[in-house]
């Protein structure tokens, strides 16, 4: 018996079927649910791309009149969790709030925490809380009152109110809202993954949803986007740009945003966010960030022959729409909850649960010594 190749990384393995998501990475597409990325950053709002993710077909008028209404009861939290969240340290990473709100959620409300919960209730609740949850401990940090809900705001704007002060001009909303639809699902990148195997052991959908939390949280993954910003700061000028990235470079260590497991050529939202970061760059007279991402692309091309992905532009973005920088990520989580909550409700639906092995390379047949026998 041949012994069995290790995957290092699960890369290239194919682990299910899934009707959400397709990347083709050597074209760089990327489809949800039969849709190009580009064709719904365009011209679909966020909470249609979430109808299509969670129901598998747009929706009509009617639809996503009903589903945002249904968003927006949601915002609502409980009182015993503004308590909790009320107890945290203001000094807390927002990705842990996030992942503790979760958690203590599914204690307080428990109907859609239960095992292998098909419905979409659970997705709904999340999806409308996460940024109400934010809100609230950014808002406590900060020492400002607690956001209102915001009834009249779309999500991408109620995201927007929820983090930062002042007028949302339709610019910023709509920069906010192509945002939130880029990152909404990826397929099986990492905290999709353990979102499904979580729930592949019927666990319950917020235990999938923490699960998922825990796992964007890491710089490999969701948390590039906030160290593409510290890069931008290391830099500086534009002139040093090639300077430490090259040191960046020569030490082996990654420059953050460029890269991909599946992607081999440019990330098709990364194209996309770029011309976002310009034209709010423009519209806020600041191409400052712009410019010196542009120089990064050119020298980590030229050295590495690395791509730029999803996280490279969307810091740049978020700070041109006043996000604080420690909330990228947790935008991240904003958007992706729908992709995870669909995942999970996919998972139930076929579900069988997710085992692979290892290859063992430890000691066998070693003979138990007693302690006092041991040197
Ligand atoms: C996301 O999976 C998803 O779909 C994730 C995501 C989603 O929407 O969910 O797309 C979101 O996580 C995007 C990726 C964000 N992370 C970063 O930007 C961190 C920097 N990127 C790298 O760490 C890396 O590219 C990964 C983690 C994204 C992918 O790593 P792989 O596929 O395991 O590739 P690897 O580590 O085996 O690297 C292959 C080679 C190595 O060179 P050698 O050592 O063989 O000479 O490419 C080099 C690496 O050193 N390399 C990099 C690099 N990425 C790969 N070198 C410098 N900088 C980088 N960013």
């Amino acid at each position: 018996m041949p012994e069995p190749t290790v995957q290092r990384g699960l890369e290239d393995v194919v682990a299910l079927e899934s009707s959400l998501c397709f990347i083709d990475g050597r074209g760089g597409r990327l489809i949800y649910r039969g849709y190009d990325i580009r064709d719904l950053a365009a011209n679909a709002t966020f909470e249609e791309v979430a109808y299509l993710l969670w129901y598998g077909q747009l929706p009509n008028r009617g639809q996503l009149d009903e589903l945002r209404q249904r968003l927006v009861m949601l915002r609502t939290l409980p009182p015993e969790l503004l308590t909790i969240l009320d107890r945290l340290p203001t000094t807390s990473s927002p990705m842990d709030v996030l992942r503790t709100a979760v958690s203590a959620l599914a204690l307080l409300e428990p109907t859609e925490s239960q095992p292998g919960v098909t419905s979409i209730g659970g997705a709904l609740r999340l999806t409308a809380a996460l940024p109400s949850i934010l809100g609230y401990y950014h808002r406590r940090r900060s020492g400002q009152p607690a956001p209102p809900t915001h009834p009249e705001l779309s999500h991408a704007a109620y995201v927007l109110a929820v983090l930062r002060n002042g007028p949302i001009a339709p610019l910023d909303e709509k920069a906010m809202d192509v945002a939130l639809t880029l990152h909404a699902d990826h397929e099986l990148n990492a905290s999709t993954f353990a979102a499904r195997v979580t729930a592949s052991t019927l666990s319950d959908l917020y235990s999938a949803i923490t699960s998922a939390i825990g796992t964007l949280k890491g710089p490999l993954h969701g948390g590039a986007n906030e160290r593409v910003m510290e890069l931008l700061e290391e830099i500086q000028l534009p002139e040093r740009t090639e300077e430490v990235v090259k040191a960046k470079l020569a030490r082996h260590e990654r420059i953050m945003g460029f890269g991909h497991r599946v992607y081999k050529v440019e990330d098709p939202r990364a194209t996309i966010l770029r011309d976002w970061s310009h034209r709010v760059g423009e519209e806020k007279g600041n191409l400052s960030y712009y410019d010196r991402l542009r120089r990064v692309e050119e020298v980590v091309h030229r050295e590495k022959g690395l791509y730029p992905n999803v996280d490279l532009y969307s810091g740049s973005v978020y700070t041109l729409l006043d996000i604080p920088k420690d909330l990228f990520t947790p935008v991240f989580a904003v958007s992706r909850v729908t992709g995870w909550t669909a995942h999970v409700l996919e998972e139930y639906q076929d579900l069988r649960l997710i085992r692979p092995t290892s290859n063992y390379v430890g000691p066998t047949d070693l003979t138990y010594v007693p302690i006092d026998a041991r040197p």
